[in-house]
């Protein structure tokens, strides 16, 4: 199935990117925007998308394997998101959901309950994943009255004060943010291609992350009775694509409950199937306190987020301000509603399972290939790859990854590189025969990047 007119192929590159039209207009904006936007682009300007091919202004058309950072669940501009959407626009244009309730907030919110873990029952409105974020860190302050929050190196929540501190991906994300927004301290992300812990020890806790935040953070340096609580991404999403050990989600739900500490699930990425689940924490059967969702809600068409939360924890006060003037604009709650039909009435996890099996096949073997692929990770329609300069150090080859990605933009195969690793993520309706030609392009691309290299 091609959703591209003139039965093109995707990829499809006619001229090597950036063509001279999108040259243009990339030299220009460089004199105008702000330079931190201008530095991350990719090399050519958008004219169109279909589904999940892009068209650049040169006539280039792209496989697109970042599906807007993850927010795009089900092609692009989908034509039922879409119409309801522009219908609510229609009817309401902009309304204050704080101020006035439309007719369409209500049965989302209830749907919302009816897909989400058992333990949640309410329901607060946000803007985007940010504000969901945001709004976690509030109820979770004031519902136990602590001020201490868990985070993990390598994780993502946003770029506003308090979600770029909880955050730590880069260092560069939260610089000049970190000592005026105290209140989070980090420990590593559960990932066993980086773990520097050694085996869980004897008689702990069976997870070799939460025993070191039982004998060292605890001990050392924040009295238990201090933590509000942890918020995870249930897999790491922009920092690679990691997955947890299942020892860890007992051990943590342990370690939470022995000290009265909430757990914040961040699904902003994870929400809404790219993990093969609707949402990741089913993996493991966690029910947490809190949950954040963004991104995928919106079904790639509006921006929206929501928190939802136990009746415990957020039926218990009103005093906490949140959300913003466009949270749950009535065209976002359409949209929303309308995603989460398209996932109840089409087998888009199948679909999610069917490239993940597709990603296994073609990705998984390549360790033993290339001497540069340390890493090399898979869940669902999240799949990364680490390069490294050298087995044992792991020391990661960046120069390497941004050659791959280069070569993987001349064959037409747009990816997410802005991490330490290249992170493949489809768009969840991507037919399986396109998304293997994709990582055959991607395997031609590490090859082009390998002979570059040496020479
Ligand atoms: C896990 C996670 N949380 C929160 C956010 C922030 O969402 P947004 O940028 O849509 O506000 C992101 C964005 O990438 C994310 O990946």
């Amino acid at each position: 199935m091609s959703l591209v007119p003139d039965k093109r192929p995707v990829p499809d590159i006619r001229v090597s990117p950036p063509g001279p039209l999108s040259r243009k207009i990339l030299n220009k904006q460089n004199k105008i925007f702000y330079p931190g936007l201008t530095h991350g682009l990719a090399p050519f300007i958008i004219k169109r998308k279909y589904g999940f091919a892009v068209e650049d202004v040169d006539g280039n058309i792209y496989l697109d394997l970042v599906s807007a950072s993850g927010s795009v669940p089900l092609g692009s501009a989908h034509p039922e998101i879409t119409a309801k959407a522009v219908e609510a626009l229609r009817l309401y244009g902009n309304e204050d959901s704080h101020a006035l309730a439309c007719e369409l907030m209500l049965p989302l919110a209830e749907k919302l309950i009816e897909i989400a873990p058992k333990s949640l029952t309410r329901v607060d409105i946000s803007l985007n994943g940010t504000e969901a974020v945001e709004t976690a860190i509030r109820f979770m302050r004031r519902f136990t009255g602590r001020s201490v929050i868990i985070g993990f190196f390598g994780s993502y929540h946003g770029e506003s004060g308090a979600t770029a501190s909880l955050g730590a991906e880069e260092a560069s994300i939260s610089k000049g943010l970190r000592s005026i927004t105290p209140g989070f301290i980090h420990v590593p992300y559960p990932n066993s291609y980086r773990c520097p812990f050694g085996p869980p020890r004897a008689r702990g806790s069976g997870d070799s992350t939460v025993d070191y935040i039982r004998d060292y953070l605890l001990f050392h340096a924040v009295h238990p009775s201090e933590i509000a609580g942890v918020i995870i991404e249930p897999i790491l999403g922009a920092g690679g694509c990691v997955t947890p050990p299942d020892s860890f989600w007992p051990a943590l739900v342990d370690i939470c409950n022995e000290h009265d500490w909430l757990l914040c699930a961040d699904e902003v990425k994870t929400g809404f199937g790219r993990s093969g689940k609707m949402f990741a924490v089913e993996h493991w059967g966690v029910e947490p306190d809190l949950m954040c969702l963004g991104k995928n809600l919106g079904g790639g068409v509006m921006p929206i987020g929501a928190v939802l939360g136990s009746e415990k924890v957020m039926g218990s006060f009103d005093d906490v301000s949140t959300g913003s003037t466009w949270s749950w604009l009535p065209a976002a709650c359409a949209a929303a509603i309308e995603c989460i039909e398209v996932f109840q009435r089409e087998p888009i996890l199948q679909n999610v399972l069917k490239l993940e099996q597709a990603g296994k096949r073609g990705l998984s073997s390549l360790p033993e290939r290339y001497e540069i692929v340390g890493d090399v990770r898979i869940k669902g329609c999240f799949m990364g790859v680490e390069f490294v300069k050298d087995r044992r150090s792991k020391e990661r080859a960046l120069d390497f990854q941004e050659e791959v990605t280069r070569q993987c933009f001349r064959r037409g195969i747009f990816g997410d590189s802005s991490s330490s690793s290249y992170n493949i993520q489809p768009s969840l309706i991507t037919p399986v025969e396109v998304f293997q030609r994709g990582i055959q392009l991607f395997e031609e691309a590490i090859q082009a990047a390998s002979s570059s290299s040496t020479g």
